[in-house]
């Protein structure tokens, strides 16, 4: 294998700034590693549109609400290592967190309302440690353009809102979510559910096909969309959502339907949402969303 991961951001910077020299346009795609097809679409994208193409790997400590999960958070970094090679990228970013942050960070990046529903709810400090690493990310790559994945749509309207309130001189593709042939979103943590618990994992995207399905067709209250997502989910073995000898644990966290640039739940649907739900399976945590319109707005007169 050819590629070899920079490590520090002197060096990296330096790179950079001699691509930069060239004109080169520069495309970021941010990862926290165990790369999936998911996060070879962004590369992709970027390798299509960009001269240079830099991926970071970097687990950030900061965005991690429960210590066991930053411990258990899959590394595959020679796997990783190759899918880049394959794809075409020119730098891997791959610092030690002792390299982004030699001490405490005082500064954060604090955001507002966005940041209160769906996973800022259950993950307090989550999406301060994103908006954190990611403006640092900016700062040292300083990409034209970045590309996040439409899967985790509340971390795409902080990046955007960061970006629009730092005048941060980057512009942010959102890119589709890819999903298993079954419709589940292909997910780093997809890796550490058993064969049981891959089964039940559909369990949320049927959920929130349902509500989509629902909205699509007319329906304008978002608490009967909720009612008619939950209907599909089965009750949990032992009905608790605990584990038991029937199954592993089955529990949807969250299923909300919210307004889809400010994140913030709607009572009725009158313009694009995002239904957005997190499900436990087992000791696993999934988050999916999909982005739908009422009728109203789908239709389109025909032309003359
Ligand atoms: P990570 O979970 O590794 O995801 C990196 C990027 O890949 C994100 O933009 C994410 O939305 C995108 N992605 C993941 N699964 C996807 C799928 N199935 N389809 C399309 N895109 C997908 O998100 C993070 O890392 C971190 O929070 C990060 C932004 C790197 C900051 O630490």
């Amino acid at each position: 294998m050819s590629i070899r991961p920079v490590e520090t951001i002197a060096a990296l910077r330096q790179r950079l700034e001699e691509a930069r020299r060239g004109a080169a346009r520069i495309g970021f795609v941010p990862t926290m590693g165990a790369l999936h097809h998911g996060h070879g679409q962004l590369i992709a994208l970027a390798r299509s549109k960009c001269d240079r193409v830099v991926v970071s790997i970097f687990v950030n400590p900061l965005q991690f609400d429960r210590v066991d999960d930053l411990a258990q958070y899959p590394r595959t970094l020679a796997d990783d290592l190759a899918l880049c090679e394959s794809l075409g990228v020119d730098d891997v970013f791959l610092p030690a967190a002792s390299e982004m942050y030699p001490s405490p960070p005082r500064c954060t990046v604090e955001v507002a309302e966005l940041g209160d529903h769906l996973c800022g709810r259950y993950r307090p400090g989550h999406f301060r440690g994103v908006a954190t690493v990611v403006l640092k990310l900016f700062e040292i790559v300083r990409p034209d353009i970045a590309y996040f994945g439409e899967k985790d749509a509340q971390q795409l309207a902080i990046v955007r809102r960061l970006v629009t309130d730092f005048n941060l001189p980057v512009a942010i593709v959102g890119v589709p979510t890819v999903r298993e042939p079954d419709g589940l979103a292909t997910s780093s943590r997809n890796r550490r559910l058993d064969p049981c618990e891959r089964k039940l994992a559909i369990t949320l995207f049927r959920a929130l096909s349902a509500a989509a399905d629902a909205i699509r067709a007319g329906e304008t209250d978002a608490a009967e969309v909720k009612r008619r997502a939950m209907a599909t989910v089965p009750p949990s073995p032992d009905g608790y959502g605990a584990a038991s000898p029937a199954g592993p644990a089955l529990r949807i966290e969250y299923l909300e339907v919210v307004n889809s640039d400010t994140m913030q739940p709607v009572v009725q649907i009158d313009g694009t949402v995002v239904v957005a739900g997190a499900l436990w399976v087992g000791s696993t945590r999934l988050i999916d969303n999909i982005r739908c319109e009422p009728p109203s707005l789908s239709w389109r007169a025909p032309r003359a």
